[in-house]
């Protein structure tokens, strides 16, 4: 099978498409013919080695798969049936025609959605979710999230005001309105913003650490949740009156499940920004880094 791995840790010119063994299911796995794999920013951060497992190289990549079911388990989806799922970190093995994940971190592939667009919700769609479960955010907190128009951001603003949150977003001028159509309350300019001034939240979604981070602590009320997600909670800047934690995301098929309902329903839309071919994944991994994406990115194959 056709697979981009890699040989060492490095830039984009790391990748390879190759030929590769086709995996073989372990117990309770599923084998997918992958249809499409999305493109997150831990997978140039895995090429880097700032996320390192312990196989050997050439190593897999990529997390986020949708696609056909051509081997399954009993009690999983049917050989033939349409899935979408996110693989185990710290693992990859995505961007191959052929891959291996647990049945119990599958879905069914929304029926509203292209296998393109399906690849691009099982990593940032479950930390979105996984996150505002740990705030638990309900109906009429005050939730911000950092960099809206991202990946995980556009997810999350969406799954917080259908949770009832009062949402404001953060995004550069050019995606304000692109906030204000997935129904953020309040988008603000992030490059002119002073949110130190206004009301405090009870909930803050950190999707970009660094100084997004250390300002985050002062916008939240006494009481409150940060949620940071690219880094570790840093206890130099902690606040006191504040709860604060790291999420790190896990394949959850039954929350997959339930995110594609309500994306088959209407209420959260996937938005891709580009789908560029399995062998531009270097590209991909360079439109990823730049950090300026609007929703998701992915390759099909
Ligand atoms: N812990 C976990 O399990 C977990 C899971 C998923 C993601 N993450 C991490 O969370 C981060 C976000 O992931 P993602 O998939 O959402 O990334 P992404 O889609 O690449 O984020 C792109 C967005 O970030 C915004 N942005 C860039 N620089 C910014 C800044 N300095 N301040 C505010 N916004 C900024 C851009 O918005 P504008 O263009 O509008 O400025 C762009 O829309 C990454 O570091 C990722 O590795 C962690």
């Amino acid at each position: 099978m056709r697979a981009v791995v890699f040989s060492r840790y490095g830039d984009e010119n790391v990748l390879e498409l190759m030929e590769r063994p086709e995996p073989t299911p372990a117990d309770g796995e599923i084998l997918v013919e992958v249809k499409a794999a999305g493109v997150n920013p831990v997978d140039w951060k895995h090429r880097e080695g700032a996320v390192r497992n312990d196989r050997p190289f050439p190593l897999g990549m990529g997390w986020d798969v949708a696609g056909v079911v051509r081997s399954t388990v009993p009690g999983g989806p049917a050989v033939g049936e349409a899935v979408y799922g996110m693989l185990p970190l710290p693992y990859g093995g995505a961007y191959q025609e052929l891959c291996v994940l647990p049945v119990s971190a599958v879905a069914p592939k929304p029926v509203s959605l292209s296998y393109a667009e399906a690849a691009a919700v099982p990593l940032a769609a479950l930390t979105a979710w996984q996150a505002l479960e740990t705030a638990e955010v309900t109906a009429g907190l005050r939730v911000l999230v950092h960099a809206g128009a991202g990946g995980v951001g556009h997810f999350a603003v969406q799954l917080a005001r259908h949770l009832g949150a009062h949402v404001t977003a953060t995004a550069s001028p050019h995606n304000l309105e692109f906030l204000r159509g997935l129904g953020v309350d309040e988008p603000v300019d992030r490059t002119t913003a002073d949110l130190a001034a206004g009301e405090p939240f009870d909930v803050v979604l950190d999707t970009v650490g660094g100084l997004v981070q250390h300002a985050s602590w002062r916008l939240v009320r006494t009481g409150g949740t940060l949620i940071t997600l690219p880094e570790p909670v840093n206890e130099a800047h902690r606040l006191p009156g504040i709860t604060a934690h790291r999420v790190i995301v896990t394949p959850d098929g039954e929350a997959l499940r339930r995110i594609g309902e309500l994306i088959d329903s209407g209420a959260v839309h996937v938005e891709v920004q580009t789908v560029l071919p399995l062998q531009k994944a270097a590209e991909a991994h360079r439109m990823s880094r730049g950090g300026r994406v609007r929703g998701k990115l992915v390759l099909g194959l």
